[in-house]
Protein backbone atom coordinates (compact mmCIF):
# COMPACT_ATOMS: atom_id res chain seq x y z
CA UNK A 1 0.00 0.00 0.00
CA UNK A 2 1.05 3.78 -0.75
CA UNK A 3 1.34 6.17 1.93
CA UNK A 4 -0.14 9.01 2.20
CA UNK A 5 2.49 11.44 0.52
CA UNK A 6 2.89 9.40 -2.10
CA UNK A 7 -0.74 9.08 -3.09
CA UNK A 8 -1.32 13.29 -3.07
CA UNK A 9 1.60 13.30 -5.52
CA UNK A 10 -0.17 10.40 -7.53
CA UNK A 11 -3.23 12.81 -7.15
CA UNK A 12 -1.10 15.52 -9.29
CA UNK A 13 0.00 13.36 -12.14
CA UNK A 14 -2.03 12.96 -15.35
CA UNK A 15 -3.33 8.88 -15.39
CA UNK A 16 -2.70 6.11 -16.13
CA UNK A 17 0.94 5.63 -15.68
CA UNK A 18 3.48 3.49 -15.28
CA UNK A 19 5.01 4.17 -10.94
CA UNK A 20 8.81 2.82 -10.55
CA UNK A 21 10.15 2.60 -7.18
CA UNK A 22 14.04 2.51 -7.96
CA UNK A 23 14.91 1.92 -4.63
CA UNK A 24 13.28 -1.23 -4.09
CA UNK A 25 14.49 -2.03 -7.09
CA UNK A 26 17.99 -1.55 -5.61
CA UNK A 27 17.29 -3.38 -3.00
CA UNK A 28 15.91 -6.24 -4.88
CA UNK A 29 19.03 -6.45 -6.73
CA UNK A 30 20.87 -6.37 -4.00
CA UNK A 31 19.22 -9.10 -2.34
CA UNK A 32 19.09 -11.30 -5.75
CA UNK A 33 23.12 -10.57 -6.33
CA UNK A 34 23.65 -11.45 -2.38
CA UNK A 35 22.43 -14.74 -2.66
CA UNK A 36 23.91 -15.65 -5.89
CA UNK A 37 26.93 -14.37 -4.45
CA UNK A 38 27.14 -17.14 -1.59
CA UNK A 39 27.30 -19.65 -4.61
CA UNK A 40 28.90 -18.05 -7.01
CA UNK A 41 26.50 -17.56 -9.35
CA UNK A 42 26.64 -15.44 -12.57
CA UNK A 43 23.29 -13.17 -12.47
CA UNK A 44 21.86 -11.68 -16.02
CA UNK A 45 18.83 -9.47 -16.36
CA UNK A 46 16.25 -10.49 -18.83
CA UNK A 47 16.02 -6.76 -20.93
CA UNK A 48 12.04 -8.44 -22.26
CA UNK A 49 11.01 -8.20 -18.41
CA UNK A 50 11.33 -3.90 -18.71
CA UNK A 51 13.45 -1.96 -20.61
CA UNK A 52 12.68 1.45 -19.78
CA UNK A 53 15.08 3.39 -19.29
CA UNK A 54 15.37 4.61 -16.06
CA UNK A 55 14.74 0.77 -14.84
CA UNK A 56 17.57 -0.71 -17.09
CA UNK A 57 20.25 2.07 -15.97
CA UNK A 58 19.83 1.10 -11.81
CA UNK A 59 20.28 -2.26 -13.16
CA UNK A 60 23.41 -1.84 -15.03
CA UNK A 61 24.56 0.46 -11.99
CA UNK A 62 24.05 -2.98 -10.15
CA UNK A 63 27.09 -4.80 -12.31
CA UNK A 64 24.98 -8.04 -13.57
CA UNK A 65 24.84 -9.07 -16.94
CA UNK A 66 22.18 -8.98 -19.72
CA UNK A 67 20.50 -11.48 -21.63
CA UNK A 68 18.76 -10.27 -25.18
CA UNK A 69 16.04 -11.27 -27.64
CA UNK A 70 16.42 -9.05 -30.19
CA UNK A 71 19.16 -7.08 -32.07
CA UNK A 72 17.69 -3.98 -31.13
CA UNK A 73 17.74 -5.55 -26.92
CA UNK A 74 21.55 -5.96 -27.72
CA UNK A 75 21.91 -2.68 -29.12
CA UNK A 76 19.68 -1.39 -26.26
CA UNK A 77 21.72 -2.90 -23.65
CA UNK A 78 25.49 -1.42 -24.84
CA UNK A 79 23.52 2.07 -25.11
CA UNK A 80 22.43 1.69 -21.59
CA UNK A 81 25.82 0.55 -20.13
CA UNK A 82 26.07 -3.23 -20.36
CA UNK A 83 29.51 -4.87 -20.11
CA UNK A 84 29.59 -6.57 -23.90
CA UNK A 85 31.33 -9.33 -22.04
CA UNK A 86 28.11 -10.15 -20.00
CA UNK A 87 25.82 -9.32 -22.90
CA UNK A 88 23.96 -13.04 -24.70
CA UNK A 89 21.56 -12.73 -27.51
CA UNK A 90 19.01 -15.24 -27.77
CA UNK A 91 15.86 -16.12 -29.49
CA UNK A 92 14.66 -18.60 -32.02
CA UNK A 93 14.47 -15.92 -34.71
CA UNK A 94 17.42 -14.00 -35.06
CA UNK A 95 18.09 -12.45 -38.12
CA UNK A 96 21.21 -12.32 -40.32
CA UNK A 97 21.04 -8.72 -39.84
CA UNK A 98 21.13 -9.21 -36.07
CA UNK A 99 23.21 -11.73 -36.19
CA UNK A 100 25.97 -9.62 -37.91
CA UNK A 101 25.08 -6.51 -35.73
CA UNK A 102 26.06 -8.97 -32.52
CA UNK A 103 29.07 -10.25 -34.26
CA UNK A 104 30.32 -6.58 -34.90
CA UNK A 105 29.72 -5.68 -30.98
CA UNK A 106 31.88 -8.70 -29.60
CA UNK A 107 28.90 -9.54 -27.38
CA UNK A 108 29.98 -12.17 -24.77
CA UNK A 109 27.91 -15.38 -26.48
CA UNK A 110 24.68 -16.46 -28.74
CA UNK A 111 22.19 -19.15 -26.90
CA UNK A 112 21.83 -20.79 -30.24
CA UNK A 113 18.42 -22.22 -30.98
CA UNK A 114 18.66 -24.69 -33.84
CA UNK A 115 21.07 -26.72 -35.39
CA UNK A 116 20.25 -24.32 -38.83
CA UNK A 117 21.39 -20.81 -37.18
CA UNK A 118 24.03 -22.46 -35.68
CA UNK A 119 25.44 -23.17 -38.91
CA UNK A 120 24.02 -19.89 -40.59
CA UNK A 121 25.79 -17.96 -37.64
CA UNK A 122 28.97 -20.08 -38.47
CA UNK A 123 28.94 -19.44 -41.64
CA UNK A 124 28.52 -15.42 -40.95
CA UNK A 125 31.15 -15.27 -38.15
CA UNK A 126 33.69 -17.05 -40.76
CA UNK A 127 33.01 -14.41 -43.87
CA UNK A 128 33.35 -11.60 -40.82
CA UNK A 129 36.64 -12.91 -39.37
CA UNK A 130 34.90 -13.18 -35.96
CA UNK A 131 34.85 -15.85 -33.05
CA UNK A 132 31.20 -16.74 -32.70
CA UNK A 133 30.80 -17.93 -28.93
CA UNK A 134 28.25 -19.96 -28.81
CA UNK A 135 25.88 -21.88 -25.74
CA UNK A 136 23.11 -24.04 -27.37
CA UNK A 137 19.74 -23.77 -26.13
CA UNK A 138 18.35 -27.22 -25.11
CA UNK A 139 15.00 -28.14 -24.80
CA UNK A 140 15.55 -30.82 -21.61
CA UNK A 141 10.97 -31.26 -21.87
CA UNK A 142 11.05 -30.69 -18.57
CA UNK A 143 7.48 -29.15 -17.73
CA UNK A 144 7.40 -25.84 -16.14
CA UNK A 145 3.96 -26.28 -14.29
CA UNK A 146 3.30 -22.40 -15.01
CA UNK A 147 0.51 -21.31 -17.54
CA UNK A 148 0.70 -23.06 -21.29
CA UNK A 149 1.44 -19.63 -22.68
CA UNK A 150 4.38 -18.93 -21.16
CA UNK A 151 6.13 -22.79 -20.46
CA UNK A 152 8.98 -23.10 -23.24
CA UNK A 153 11.12 -26.05 -22.52
CA UNK A 154 8.75 -29.38 -23.43
CA UNK A 155 9.12 -31.16 -27.18
CA UNK A 156 6.12 -29.22 -27.94
CA UNK A 157 7.24 -25.73 -28.37
CA UNK A 158 9.57 -23.67 -30.40
CA UNK A 159 12.35 -23.45 -28.28
CA UNK A 160 15.75 -24.72 -27.95
CA UNK A 161 17.41 -27.99 -29.76
CA UNK A 162 16.10 -31.20 -29.73
CA UNK A 163 18.28 -34.30 -27.82
CA UNK A 164 18.28 -35.86 -31.12
CA UNK A 165 20.17 -33.11 -32.70
CA UNK A 166 23.33 -32.56 -30.48
CA UNK A 167 25.58 -34.60 -32.62
CA UNK A 168 24.49 -32.32 -36.07
CA UNK A 169 25.62 -29.65 -33.29
CA UNK A 170 29.15 -31.29 -32.78
CA UNK A 171 29.98 -31.89 -35.99
CA UNK A 172 29.27 -28.01 -37.16
CA UNK A 173 31.01 -27.10 -34.23
CA UNK A 174 34.08 -29.30 -36.29
CA UNK A 175 32.94 -27.75 -39.47
CA UNK A 176 33.25 -24.25 -38.32
CA UNK A 177 36.46 -22.90 -36.91
CA UNK A 178 34.55 -19.58 -36.43
CA UNK A 179 32.50 -21.25 -33.79
CA UNK A 180 33.66 -21.59 -30.13
CA UNK A 181 30.97 -24.28 -28.16
CA UNK A 182 31.21 -22.30 -24.60
CA UNK A 183 28.22 -23.78 -22.87
CA UNK A 184 24.78 -25.11 -22.79
CA UNK A 185 21.56 -22.67 -22.21
CA UNK A 186 18.40 -23.88 -21.10
CA UNK A 187 15.03 -21.92 -19.61
CA UNK A 188 12.12 -23.81 -19.20
CA UNK A 189 8.87 -21.42 -18.77
CA UNK A 190 8.11 -18.41 -16.58
CA UNK A 191 6.52 -17.70 -13.32
CA UNK A 192 7.55 -21.16 -11.42
CA UNK A 193 6.44 -20.99 -8.61
CA UNK A 194 7.19 -25.03 -7.63
CA UNK A 195 11.11 -25.19 -7.01
CA UNK A 196 10.50 -29.00 -7.79
CA UNK A 197 10.63 -27.74 -11.84
CA UNK A 198 14.29 -26.41 -10.91
CA UNK A 199 15.58 -29.72 -9.17
CA UNK A 200 14.23 -31.23 -12.66
CA UNK A 201 15.42 -29.02 -14.50
CA UNK A 202 19.17 -29.56 -12.48
CA UNK A 203 19.09 -33.44 -13.03
CA UNK A 204 18.44 -32.78 -17.10
CA UNK A 205 21.24 -30.11 -17.23
CA UNK A 206 23.84 -32.72 -15.40
CA UNK A 207 23.01 -35.67 -18.05
CA UNK A 208 23.86 -33.26 -20.91
CA UNK A 209 26.99 -31.43 -19.33
CA UNK A 210 27.65 -35.37 -19.20
CA UNK A 211 27.49 -36.51 -22.74
CA UNK A 212 29.60 -33.27 -23.88
CA UNK A 213 31.62 -34.08 -21.05
CA UNK A 214 32.17 -37.62 -21.97
CA UNK A 215 32.58 -36.41 -25.54
CA UNK A 216 36.03 -34.44 -24.83
CA UNK A 217 33.74 -30.79 -24.21
CA UNK A 218 34.45 -29.32 -21.03
CA UNK A 219 32.03 -26.27 -21.38
CA UNK A 220 32.67 -22.77 -19.23
CA UNK A 221 28.93 -22.32 -18.89
CA UNK A 222 26.02 -23.64 -17.73
CA UNK A 223 23.28 -21.13 -18.04
CA UNK A 224 19.84 -22.83 -16.63
CA UNK A 225 17.65 -19.70 -17.74
CA UNK A 226 15.38 -17.80 -15.66
CA UNK A 227 11.91 -18.55 -14.58
CA UNK A 228 11.73 -17.84 -11.18
CA UNK A 229 8.30 -16.71 -10.25
CA UNK A 230 6.68 -13.74 -8.20
CA UNK A 231 3.82 -14.15 -5.50
CA UNK A 232 1.80 -11.31 -7.09
CA UNK A 233 -0.79 -11.73 -4.18
CA UNK A 234 1.47 -10.04 -1.79
CA UNK A 235 2.87 -7.04 -3.72
CA UNK A 236 4.21 -5.42 -0.50
CA UNK A 237 5.78 -8.70 0.91
CA UNK A 238 9.40 -8.80 1.95
CA UNK A 239 10.51 -10.94 0.13
CA UNK A 240 8.32 -11.34 -3.02
CA UNK A 241 10.58 -13.82 -4.13
CA UNK A 242 12.26 -16.32 -2.17
CA UNK A 243 16.03 -15.68 -3.81
CA UNK A 244 18.20 -17.77 -1.68
CA UNK A 245 15.96 -21.08 -1.73
CA UNK A 246 16.06 -20.60 -5.32
CA UNK A 247 19.64 -20.43 -5.98
CA UNK A 248 20.33 -23.13 -3.03
CA UNK A 249 18.35 -25.60 -4.97
CA UNK A 250 20.84 -25.12 -7.93
CA UNK A 251 23.56 -24.94 -5.65
CA UNK A 252 22.66 -28.44 -4.40
CA UNK A 253 21.59 -30.26 -6.95
CA UNK A 254 23.78 -29.15 -10.34
CA UNK A 255 27.10 -30.80 -10.54
CA UNK A 256 29.56 -28.56 -12.06
CA UNK A 257 32.55 -30.02 -12.74
CA UNK A 258 35.79 -27.69 -12.57
CA UNK A 259 35.62 -24.25 -12.61
CA UNK A 260 32.46 -24.20 -14.47
CA UNK A 261 30.38 -20.88 -14.24
CA UNK A 262 26.67 -21.05 -13.54
CA UNK A 263 24.66 -18.37 -15.12
CA UNK A 264 20.97 -17.27 -14.74
CA UNK A 265 18.83 -14.69 -16.67
CA UNK A 266 16.22 -13.65 -14.08
CA UNK A 267 13.59 -11.06 -15.38
CA UNK A 268 10.61 -11.00 -13.55
CA UNK A 269 12.06 -12.03 -10.16
CA UNK A 270 13.82 -8.80 -10.14
CA UNK A 271 11.56 -6.02 -11.73
CA UNK A 272 7.86 -6.81 -10.97
CA UNK A 273 7.53 -5.70 -7.89
CA UNK A 274 9.15 -2.20 -8.42
CA UNK A 275 6.36 -0.98 -10.63
CA UNK A 276 2.75 -0.46 -10.51
CA UNK A 277 0.07 1.06 -12.91
CA UNK A 278 -1.74 3.60 -11.65
CA UNK A 279 -4.87 4.71 -13.03
CA UNK A 280 -8.18 6.99 -11.85
CA UNK A 281 -11.92 5.63 -12.44
CA UNK A 282 -13.84 7.02 -15.16
CA UNK A 283 -17.48 5.99 -14.46
CA UNK A 284 -18.98 3.21 -12.26
CA UNK A 285 -21.65 1.84 -14.07
CA UNK A 286 -23.88 -0.25 -11.85
CA UNK A 287 -25.83 -3.16 -13.38
CA UNK A 288 -28.08 -5.65 -12.33
CA UNK A 289 -25.77 -8.68 -12.41
CA UNK A 290 -22.54 -6.34 -11.86
CA UNK A 291 -21.13 -3.31 -11.19
CA UNK A 292 -18.10 -2.00 -13.31
CA UNK A 293 -15.46 0.20 -12.35
CA UNK A 294 -14.14 1.70 -15.98
CA UNK A 295 -10.24 2.38 -15.52
CA UNK A 296 -8.33 5.17 -17.76
CA UNK A 297 -5.59 1.81 -18.01
CA UNK A 298 -6.59 -0.97 -20.33
CA UNK A 299 -4.96 -3.65 -21.59
CA UNK A 300 -3.35 -1.71 -23.70
CA UNK A 301 -0.96 -0.47 -20.83
CA UNK A 302 -1.10 -3.60 -19.06
CA UNK A 303 -2.13 -6.96 -21.14
CA UNK A 304 -1.23 -10.04 -18.86
CA UNK A 305 -4.63 -10.07 -17.35
CA UNK A 306 -6.21 -10.02 -20.75
CA UNK A 307 -3.49 -12.31 -22.06
CA UNK A 308 -2.88 -15.09 -19.27
CA UNK A 309 -5.91 -14.42 -17.08
CA UNK A 310 -3.10 -13.43 -15.17
CA UNK A 311 -3.70 -11.90 -11.67
CA UNK A 312 -2.66 -8.56 -10.00
CA UNK A 313 -3.54 -7.14 -6.78
CA UNK A 314 -5.91 -4.14 -7.65
CA UNK A 315 -5.95 -1.61 -5.07
CA UNK A 316 -8.24 1.70 -4.20
CA UNK A 317 -5.81 4.52 -3.13
CA UNK A 318 -8.04 7.81 -2.47
CA UNK A 319 -8.86 7.97 1.23
CA UNK A 320 -6.76 7.24 4.35
CA UNK A 321 -6.22 3.48 5.45
CA UNK A 322 -9.01 3.97 8.45
CA UNK A 323 -11.46 5.98 5.96
CA UNK A 324 -10.99 2.98 3.75
CA UNK A 325 -11.68 -0.07 6.03
CA UNK A 326 -15.01 2.10 7.53
CA UNK A 327 -16.15 1.96 4.06
CA UNK A 328 -18.78 0.09 2.59
CA UNK A 329 -17.20 -2.92 0.26
CA UNK A 330 -18.80 -3.28 -3.47
CA UNK A 331 -17.92 -5.90 -5.91
CA UNK A 332 -16.42 -4.89 -9.02
CA UNK A 333 -15.49 -6.17 -12.47
CA UNK A 334 -12.63 -3.53 -13.25
CA UNK A 335 -12.38 -2.78 -16.70
CA UNK A 336 -10.50 -0.63 -19.14
CA UNK A 337 -12.03 1.65 -22.04
CA UNK A 338 -10.59 -0.70 -24.68
CA UNK A 339 -13.34 -2.03 -27.42
CA UNK A 340 -12.73 -5.54 -26.33
CA UNK A 341 -14.45 -8.03 -23.80
CA UNK A 342 -11.12 -9.15 -22.82
CA UNK A 343 -10.20 -5.97 -21.23
CA UNK A 344 -10.40 -7.14 -17.72
CA UNK A 345 -7.97 -6.31 -14.93
CA UNK A 346 -10.38 -8.73 -12.47
CA UNK A 347 -13.94 -9.58 -12.31
CA UNK A 348 -15.90 -9.20 -8.97
CA UNK A 349 -13.42 -7.15 -7.41
CA UNK A 350 -13.80 -6.09 -3.61
CA UNK A 351 -13.15 -2.14 -3.28
CA UNK A 352 -14.48 0.25 -1.47
CA UNK A 353 -17.42 1.90 -3.10
CA UNK A 354 -15.69 4.12 -5.63
CA UNK A 355 -16.62 7.27 -7.67
CA UNK A 356 -15.34 8.95 -10.67
CA UNK A 357 -12.01 10.54 -10.08
CA UNK A 358 -10.90 7.63 -7.42
CA UNK A 359 -7.27 6.85 -7.64
CA UNK A 360 -6.67 3.23 -8.66
CA UNK A 361 -3.37 0.93 -8.48
CA UNK A 362 -2.91 -1.93 -10.69
CA UNK A 363 0.26 -3.69 -8.44
CA UNK A 364 3.05 -6.12 -9.07
CA UNK A 365 3.04 -4.52 -12.66
CA UNK A 366 6.69 -4.24 -13.07
CA UNK A 367 7.48 -7.11 -15.43
CA UNK A 368 5.81 -7.59 -18.94
CA UNK A 369 3.86 -4.61 -18.49
CA UNK A 370 5.08 -1.30 -20.16
CA UNK A 371 7.04 -3.41 -22.09
CA UNK A 372 4.02 -5.56 -23.72
CA UNK A 373 1.74 -1.99 -24.27
CA UNK A 374 0.28 -1.74 -27.65
CA UNK A 375 -0.93 0.88 -29.04
CA UNK A 376 -4.58 -0.30 -29.72
CA UNK A 377 -7.11 2.26 -30.14
CA UNK A 378 -4.75 4.54 -30.66
CA UNK A 379 -3.82 5.04 -26.98
CA UNK A 380 -1.42 7.49 -25.74
CA UNK A 381 2.45 6.93 -25.08
CA UNK A 382 2.68 5.39 -21.77
CA UNK A 383 3.84 7.94 -19.17
CA UNK A 384 5.71 7.35 -16.01
CA UNK A 385 6.79 8.41 -12.21
CA UNK A 386 9.35 7.30 -10.32
CA UNK A 387 9.80 7.57 -6.92
CA UNK A 388 12.57 10.08 -6.72
CA UNK A 389 10.70 12.35 -8.80
CA UNK A 390 7.51 12.82 -5.96
CA UNK A 391 9.63 12.30 -2.50
N1 LIG B 1 15.48 -16.43 -20.60
C1 LIG B 1 14.72 -16.75 -21.66
C2 LIG B 1 15.33 -17.51 -22.75
C3 LIG B 1 13.37 -16.39 -21.70
O1 LIG B 1 12.63 -16.72 -22.75
C4 LIG B 1 12.81 -15.65 -20.63
C5 LIG B 1 11.41 -15.24 -20.65
C6 LIG B 1 13.65 -15.30 -19.54
C7 LIG B 1 14.98 -15.72 -19.56
C8 LIG B 1 13.15 -14.52 -18.36
O2 LIG B 1 12.16 -15.22 -17.71
P1 LIG B 1 11.58 -14.69 -16.30
O3 LIG B 1 12.70 -14.77 -15.29
O4 LIG B 1 11.11 -13.33 -16.51
O5 LIG B 1 10.46 -15.64 -16.02
N2 LIG B 1 5.09 -12.22 -21.00
C9 LIG B 1 4.99 -13.30 -20.06
C10 LIG B 1 6.34 -13.88 -19.72
C11 LIG B 1 7.12 -14.33 -20.93
C12 LIG B 1 8.49 -14.85 -20.59
C13 LIG B 1 9.30 -15.05 -21.82
N3 LIG B 1 10.62 -15.54 -21.60
C14 LIG B 1 4.24 -12.84 -18.82
O6 LIG B 1 3.79 -11.69 -18.78
O7 LIG B 1 4.03 -13.62 -17.89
Amino acid sequence: MFNKNIIAAFEQKETPFYYYDLDLLRATLNEALKEAQVHGFHVHYALKANFNDRVLKTIQQSGIGADCVSGNEVLKAIEIGFDRNMIVFAGVGKSDKEILSALEHDIFAFNVESVQELEIIGGLAQKKNKIAKVALRINPNVDAQTHKYITTGLDENKFGIKTWELNDCLELIKKYPSLELIGLHFHVGSQIVDMNVFKSLCVKVNEFNNWFDERGYRLKVLNVGGGLGVDYTNPDGEPIVDFRRYFEIFNKFLERKGDQEVHFELGRALVSQCGSLISRVLYVKNGIKKNFLILDAGMTELMRPALYQAYHKIEHLSGSEIEMHEKELVHYDVVGPICESTDCFGKEVELPVSHRGDMIAIRTAGAYGEVMASKYNLRDEIRYVYNDEIQ
